[in-house]
């Protein structure tokens, strides 16, 4: 059993715009909520909020909801605490502590969204039909999950992880997140469910700017159960890195505009009949 990696908000937010451009996309595919009545506000649950910053785009699109961010990490949600209280709208924000791995609604929800989290939730599939008993009728469960692991990024992690120096203490640490389906299969289960399901793919082509910059990137994601796993000792974090950063710069070398990295992502979206 792995313990928990630990999260870096302030690493993760280093490439925001990107970060977020996919949950827009997301956001731009759901429908209107259903609503309990005229005078009740939305409900809605980000699970896997992480520092916030996207739980509070939900606010624009839904200004008098109530939205609450659920996540495991205690650093995410010290982060997301900026954003909690009433929003502009009238609507109000909160962030609460929760295992998506066993999380089973207690309340009913107009929409359970979820970015770039269920990669790390085992079984996240198996959840669906609570996530889904939980919604109003005609409410929306949607999610979007990166597609990347046989990427040269994610490979190439592995296979670090993997070799005779790293294996005995890093083990599967570097693959510790391909928790995912295709498109298709998220499809066939969620329309299985009894849900009008959508399901796509986008392959992002992500021109990121400065030295290492997919080093950068993957320090605040897929290499967090690594550096957690190395934290008790700088010099072998150090050692991992540098090798890991070889790699990166020869699968990513920077070209005339910065360097290209591109990113698959996958969405999925269930709007409750019944
Ligand atoms: C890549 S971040 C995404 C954060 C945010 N949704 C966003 O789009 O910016 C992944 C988040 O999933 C959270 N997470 C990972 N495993 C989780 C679990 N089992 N239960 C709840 N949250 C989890 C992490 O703590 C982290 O905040």
């Amino acid at each position: 059993m792995h313990s928990a990696p630990t999260w870096d908000p302030q690493q993760y937010l280093r490439h925001t715009s990107h970060r977020t451009r996919p949950f827009l996309d997301l956001l731009a595919r759901l429908p209107e909520l259903p609503t309990a009545g005229p005078d009740e506000p939305p409900r809605i649950a980000d699970l896997g909020c992480g520092p916030g910053n996207v739980t509070a785009l939900l606010a624009d699109r839904w200004p008098t909801a109530h939205i609450t961010g659920f996540d495991s990490s205690p650093e995410m949600l010290a982060k997301a605490a900026d954003h909690a209280g009433p929003t502009p709208g009238g609507g109000r924000l909160d962030f609460k502590p929760a295992d998506a791995t066993h999380w089973t609604p207690d309340e009913t929800f107009d929409l359970i969204v979820s970015n770039a989290a269920l990669q790390w939730v085992p079984n996240h599939p198996e959840s669906f039909p609570a996530w889904i008993d939980a919604l109003r009728p005609g409410g929306t469960l949607a999610f979007q999950v990166p597609g990347n692991f046989t990427s040269p990024s994610h490979a190439l992690l592995g296979e670090l992880c993997d070799t005779p120096q790293w294996r005995d203490r890093l083990g599967d640490h570097g693959r510790r997140f391909v928790h995912i389906l295709d498109p298709a299969d998220y499809l066939i289960r969620l329309t299985d469910l009894g849900c009008e399901a959508d399901a796509w793919e986008t392959t992002y082509s992500q021109l990121l700017q400065g030295e290492d910059p997919v080093l950068d990137w993957v320090k605040g994601t897929a290499l967090r159960p690594v550096l957690t796993e190395l934290a008790d000792d700088p010099a072998a974090a150090a050692d991992f890195l540098a090798e890991y950063r070889d790699l990166l710069r020869k699968a990513y070398p920077p070209g005339p505009h910065g360097t290209v990295f591109p990113f698959r992502r996958i969405f999925a979206l269930a709007v409750k009949t019944g």
